[in-house]
């Protein structure tokens, strides 16, 4: 990219209110695949000194603009690649915009596009300036009518926010629909839908008596799909009406589910549009993690509609204030509905293996970015999965009363407008009669926190003193508030898990207090020592219970102490954060031996808590198969990276083998009884219990895999074809086989599901992760299967996506060929869909982790792409950034 054309960079500290607002807006789109018109009418009102009024516009075809019914000459305003800009000294004066846009060619899947025949739009961030002239930006709210026109055998149905207001038939054969939203709204909650869509409809009564009618479009193929969502969305509204008692605003909600899309689903008003892996289910074609999925999205998109929609964020840097407060409602509904203990873990697995390495690389961001150049890179696991855990720490501070309190204020203030993370902080603050300003540091600082403690047992005056230091990438910062619930247990063995006795000094109270997972200490400075007394012996530390707060912990203890939380703290998660400690040391060890050509070993240590946990009857058998789970990679990635080591991957790769395999062997009469006492196969239930047992199951075949005698074992779970859980637990076992049953089951898999994408993803997604020394070879052939679209993202996703940030082989494969690959399917992905190769090229920022090797490798690649011309936005800020430039 030629420096003069380089994109530029948009400020929060640029903030300024708009100059205009608009009052109201009206549409009108004849549809066609090729050339949609759009009439937009649009009432201002001017509101400050300013006449110069600027429209935000891209990918458009101007046709016409008129003022107060006066057709405006092309020298009446300026038409640039981005913006109409005209002169407007009146008050208040309405204009009339016309534009032609090309839904058909619209590969980029924002704005108005089509997707398996069917019109549907896209507008956040920046996608309905692809639509009409327009002020772009959340804090432009107004109320949208929309008429749509089309011909009724290619449109049964039309659809947009809000309420139905008229339909008919008009005498050129074409139909129309006008839909009247009566709430004010952002543009990028528009959404329009046309085609032939079926529909699968129910309803729900409101708390307050109201009847809702819920409305779910699919594909006429699709319809035995459904029942799972729409249950999900019942679900999600009667548990926000019993936890924040918020209730739905309109009587209709709508759900469409469409195959091609860049994330997971748009909560546009009364309107969410689903990208189909988020909707369609049935056991046969749907894995557990697939169905929790779908009931967590549908969840997510309608928990918007208060928190979001009708309070929306004032500008782009404020994202986190309705996704982080959104995700934490998600979190907790999928709790509720499923477990907790093993809900929380997994997301505090997520938060490390993928936003702990985005916070460590060249795109960390506070979850309030401060920059950005293409909004579209900001939807990211910090700004989402961060802002969910700063989220939590106000439930943690206050209580989940005190943060009820917090939610009703926060709605009363700010309905109906846009605004900031501050806004939501003092509705907090002054719902609880508390000042909470030490939070605002927590949207503003990048980096993942890093609290080392230490402590000291003085048995004279039975004082144990717990010293806390915090850090933020090894430098003291402006100190952040971090709860941290612990406790202090028994080091007895006669006593396992026991909770000790003590008592903190009067002054020491308004910081440190009984909560309900123990107790809670607030640590607020950079460096803190708390004095525990009457405290009869030195215990076991059980710290940051339940993840109390999202940063790194440095605590030197004994394995023994390790062991013994391992087996019994009664905090589900720091029993499972010990284990996996635990693993992570074996882990690292075995890479620094596997390094060095020496034998790698299997811990004493982690081989009792493994075998304690395997035996305990009493565990929850989720969180049974949690903690027989060796840690991701990427977080063992992570964690030899802080250690200030380099990856060698192939030493990496080869001591997961070693372990995998050592443990089953170790194991391997226990994971089969277990096995076996899963049971075979029933009918598929989707509840927690269930769940558990298919997770628990497929986790002792995983195992059992690696055990060339138990391979019939894999074969015959596959030949059962009970449900999509089990059967794609094992092909996925079968991974690592060369074997011609293997492929033989690749390819019956491959014919039963060839005609539906959302399986056949995961036929992809099993080959583009299979980490044979052929990955490479493997990939190329996979992009070049005739059932392989760039168009698709969900495809690409499974196949581009998968290979990057799973196949370590074949991605950093020593040959270079692995990067160079990948960088080249981002050019050509670029062309096509800047949104998804920017997700695509992710990979590649965490070049710093690995050897000299590949690191020049990875680096040569982005100076390519760098080079190469009339690269996105998108591509350009990831790589720019990447590359320190
Ligand atoms: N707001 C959506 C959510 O629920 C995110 C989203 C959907 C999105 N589609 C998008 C963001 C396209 C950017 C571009 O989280
Ligand atoms: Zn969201």
């Amino acid at each position: 990219m030629m420096p003069s054309e380089q994109p530029k960079e948009i400020f929060l500290k640029d903030y300024l209110p708009l100059d205009f607002k608009i009052d109201s807006v009206d549409l009108t789109f004849e549809l066609n695949a090729s050339e949609t018109l759009v009439t937009n009418r649009m009432k201002f009102v001017r509101q400050s000194e300013s006449t110069l009024l600027k429209l935000d516009g891209e990918h458009l075809e101007l046709l016409s603009v008129e003022k107060d019914g006066k057709e405006l000459k092309p020298s009446d305003y300026q038409l640039s690649a981005h913006a109409l800009v005209l002169n407007c000294p009146e008050e208040s004066f309405e204009l009339v915009v016309r534009t032609k846009v090309d839904p058909e060619s619209n590969t980029r899947l924002e704005g108005l596009y089509r997707s398996s025949g069917n019109y549907c739009t896209q507008c956040e961030a920046e996608g309905f300036r692809n639509i009409t002239y327009y002020l772009d930006r959340p804090d432009c709210l107004s109320y949208f009518t929309t008429k749509i026109i089309a011909y009724p055998h290619e449109n049964k149905v039309l659809l947009s926010n809000g309420n139905l207001v008229e339909f008919g038939d008009l005498e050129d054969g074409r139909h129309f629909a006008t839909w009247e939203d009566p709430h004010k709204k952002p543009c990028y909650l528009f959404a329009l839908v046309a085609g032939n869509l079926e529909v699968v409809e129910d309803h729900f009564e409101t708390k307050d008596g109201r009847r809702v009618d819920l409305r779910l479009y699919v594909q006429a193929k699709n319809l035995d799909k459904c029942d799972h969502a729409m249950a999900s969305l019942k679900k999600s509204m009667k548990w926000d009406e019993d936890r924040f008692g918020l209730i739905y605003d309109l009587d209709v909600y709508m759900i469409v589910a469409v195959d091609d899309f860049n994330m997971g689903a748009m909560e546009n008003k009364g309107l969410n549009v689903f990208n189909s892996k988020f909707v369609l289910a049935k056991p046969e074609t749907a894995t557990d993690v697939d169905f929790e999925g779908i009931e967590s999205v549908i969840a997510h998109e309608y928990f918007h509609n208060w928190t979001g929609n009708r309070v929306t964020c004032r500008d782009w840097f404020q994202l986190t204030l309705k996704e982080g407060l959104t995700v934490f409602r998600d979190q907790e509904f999928t709790a509720d509905m499923l477990s907790p203990a093993v809900k929380r873990i997994e997301d505090v697995k997520r938060l490390r293996s993928v936003q702990f390495p985005e916070d460590a690389g060249p795109m960390s961001h506070p979850i309030q970015p401060q920059s950005y150049i293409e909004m579209n890179n900001f939807y990211t696991m910090t700004v989402y999965e961060k802002g969910a855990e700063v989220v939590r720490l106000y439930q943690t501070l206050l209580g989940k009363d005190g943060f009820r309190k917090g939610m009703v204020l926060y709605f009363n203030r700010f309905d109906g407008q846009a605004v900031t993370v501050e806004d939501f902080r003092n509705a907090m603050a002054d719902a609880n009669q508390r000042d909470l300003s030490q939070m605002h540091q927590w949207y503003i600082q990048s980096g993942t926190p890093k609290v080392t403690i230490s402590k000291h047992y003085d048995s004279e005056s039975k004082t144990l003193s717990l010293t806390f230091d915090q850090t933020v990438n090894g430098k003291h910062h402006h100190p952040l508030l971090i709860p941290v619930v612990f406790n202090v247990l028994s080091a007895d063995s006669s006593q396992q898990g026991k909770e000790l006795l003590f008592s903190v000094d009067e002054a020491d109270k308004v910081r440190c207090y009984p909560a309900d997972a123990g107790w809670l200490f607030e640590f607020s400075e950079l460096s803190e020592t708390l004095v525990l007394h009457n405290i009869e012996q030195d215990g076991y530390l059980s710290l940051f219970r339940g993840f109390s707060a999202p940063v790194l912990v440095d605590y030197e203890c004994t394995k023994d102490e390790l062991v013994a939380l391992a087996c019994y703290d009664s905090d589900s998660f720091v029993r499972w954060e010990s284990i996996q400690t635990l693993a992570l040391e074996n882990l690292v060890d075995n890479v620094e031996v596997a390094g060095n050509g020496l034998p790698m070993h299997l811990s004493d240590a982690y081989v009792k808590a493994l075998e304690a946990n395997l035996l305990d009857e009493s565990l929850d058998l989720a969180l049974k198969s949690l903690a027989i789970t060796l840690p991701d990679e990427s977080y063992l990635l992570e964690t030899l990276s802080n250690k200030g080591l380099l990856i060698d991957t192939d030493s990496v790769v080869a001591v997961y083998d070693y372990m995998k395999k050592s443990i089953a062997e170790s194991f391997e009469s226990v994971l089969r009884a277990l096995y076996e006492k899963m049971g075979q196969p029933e009918v598929y239930h989707y509840g927690k219990e269930a769940i558990a047992s298919r997770m628990l199951k497929n986790r002792c075949l995983n195992y059992l895999a690696k055990l060339h005698e138990q391979e019939e074992l894999v074969y015959r779970q596959f030949s059962l074809q009970s449900n999509m859980t089990d059967v794609f637990a094992a092909l996925d076992a079968m991974k690592p086989y060369n074997t011609n049953q293997k492929e033989a089951s690749l390819a019956d898999f491959y014919n039963q599901w060839q005609t539906d994408d959302l399986v056949l993803d995961k036929w992809f997604m099993l080959q583009a992760s299979d980490q044979s020394d052929k990955a490479v070879e493997q990939v190329k052939r996979l992009v070049e299967h005739p059932d392989f679209h760039y168009t698709n993202p969900n495809r690409v996703r499974s196949v581009l996506g998968v290979f990057g940030r799973l196949n370590m082989r074949g991605f950093h494969h020593v040959s270079g060929e692995g990067y160079e690959f990948l960088a080249s399917e981002v050019l050509k992905l670029d062309k096509i869909n800047p949104q998804v190769a920017a997700r695509i090229v992710a990979p590649f920022t965490q070049w710093k982790l690995y050897d000299m090797k590949r690191q020049t490798m990875m680096k040569a690649q982005l100076e390519r792409l760098m080079n190469s011309s009339q690269l996105s936005k998108d591509v350009f800020e990831i790589v720019s950034k990447s590359l320190n430039k």
